[in-house]
């Protein structure tokens, strides 16, 4: 038998949590889950109402989205983001970022010649997505670090999972002049971006990074985490349009649809920032108080500006953090998931209940 796909990949990590995730349910008053970015808050109703609406639905779908959904994207990310210049053809819906990022360097046709280029502390499926192609990948956050070498894809992910740290322009500027010198494409994760606190995040997209030019630029956002649609599997990518174009002619043979009923519950979730706003002004209020509540118990917390994690650590090894967590009922995760520099940090998700964070501030200062 041919070596198995499977075996190209690294151990599922979170499969490693089965002691602390023990010791943390035993806490009397139950455990305070907050190791995944799983949003827990309930699914606006506008949004509900659009699915409800759409569930009737017996034809297939097409790949490249229904035309009011393309033209919600476009208005959306202009609105939000002030990104301009985008055309209908420039916007693809896919079922939910992991998909569209575990398989672009295979949709790209990247292969064993083909380097790949994630962050050094980096959400897992950067890897996974150039594994699954034979590719090579590199873990680099800056460009004297590559040398000479020619990557055909460059992830960035800003705010990132799992640090929360965020881009400048002048950063943004450089990778893409550099990327455009070598006729690599840039791929830049925004998963975080509506999700700032104490900084300016900006799209590869914005005029501010591209000059309105978006060749070789692909911008990639979920609304799992915006619009609390994880469960619904929803995002979509923006940018080049020769590129969005090459990706619809694979996908349409592979059967990657946007089912009917979540495309009408995107343009909702799209046409609709009342409900986003609020899902922002839960998540800062969390924040607030737990980010109080890890300093006043000694942590420090790096980076952090934006997105849904608070980056901590104690000043030693990540899993005798998780074990310090585990005793209080708290499940975080380690950073070493996210890349060796994460040795000595946790990510602590802002995914939980208010009663929930509640309970994990009294916890901490107890
Ligand atoms: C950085 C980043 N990108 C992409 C995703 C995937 O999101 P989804 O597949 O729900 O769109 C996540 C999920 O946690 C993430 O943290």
């Amino acid at each position: 038998m041919t070596r198995p796909l499977s075996a190209s990949l690294p151990v599922f990590p979170w499969d490693t949590l089965a002691d602390v995730t023990a010791t943390a349910r035993a806490h009397p008053d139950g455990i305070v889950d907050l190791s995944v970015g799983t949003p827990v808050d309930p699914v606006a109703p506008v949004i509900r109402e659009a699915l409800s609406a759409a569930s009737s639905a017996p034809g297939y779908p097409t790949t490249a989205g229904t035309a009011r959904l393309r033209e919600s994207m476009v208005a959306a990310l202009d609105r939000r983001y002030g990104i301009t210049g985008l055309g209908p053809d420039a916007v693809l819906p896919v079922i939910g970022t992991k998909e569209l990022i575990a398989w672009l360097p295979t949709l790209l046709a990247l292969g064993a010649d083909d380097t790949v280029v994630v962050p050094e502390l980096a959400y897992p499926t950067y890897d996974v997505g150039a594994r699954l192609a034979g590719a090579q990948v590199v873990r680099a956050d800056s460009l004297t670090q590559l040398g000479p070498r020619n990557p055909r894809l460059v992830f960035l992910n800003s705010p990132s999972n799992p640090t929360g740290a965020v881009l400048g322009v002048d950063h943004l500027r450089k990778v893409v002049d550099w990327a455009r010198e070598r006729g690599a494409l840039v791929a830049s994760d925004e998963c975080y971006l509506g999700l700032s606190w104490e900084a300016e995040p900006v799209s590869v997209l914005h005029p501010s990074v591209s000059d309105g030019d978006h060749t070789g630029l692909l911008a990639v956002h979920s609304l799992s985490k915006t619009s609390s649609l994880a469960g619904y599997r929803a995002g979509f990518v923006a940018g080049d349009p020769a590129v969005v174009a090459e990706l619809l002619a694979v996908r349409k043979h592979a059967g990657m649809m946007v089912p009917t009923p979540v495309q009408a519950a995107m343009v909702a979730a799209l046409d609709d920032d009342a409900h986003e706003a609020e899902q922002r002004a839960r998540y800062a209020r969390r924040r607030d108080v737990l980010l109080r509540a890890l300093r006043d118990a000694g942590l420090t917390v790096d980076h952090s500006e934006a997105g849904l994690y608070l980056w901590a650590t104690r000043g030693e090894p990540c899993r005798d953090t998780l074990a310090w967590f585990a005793q209080r009922g708290i499940l975080v995760a380690p950073g070493e998931f996210y890349g060796p520099r994460g040795d000595y940090h946790v990510r602590v998700a802002l995914t939980a209940t208010d009663e929930r964070i509640d309970a994990a501030v009294a916890r901490l200062a107890a």
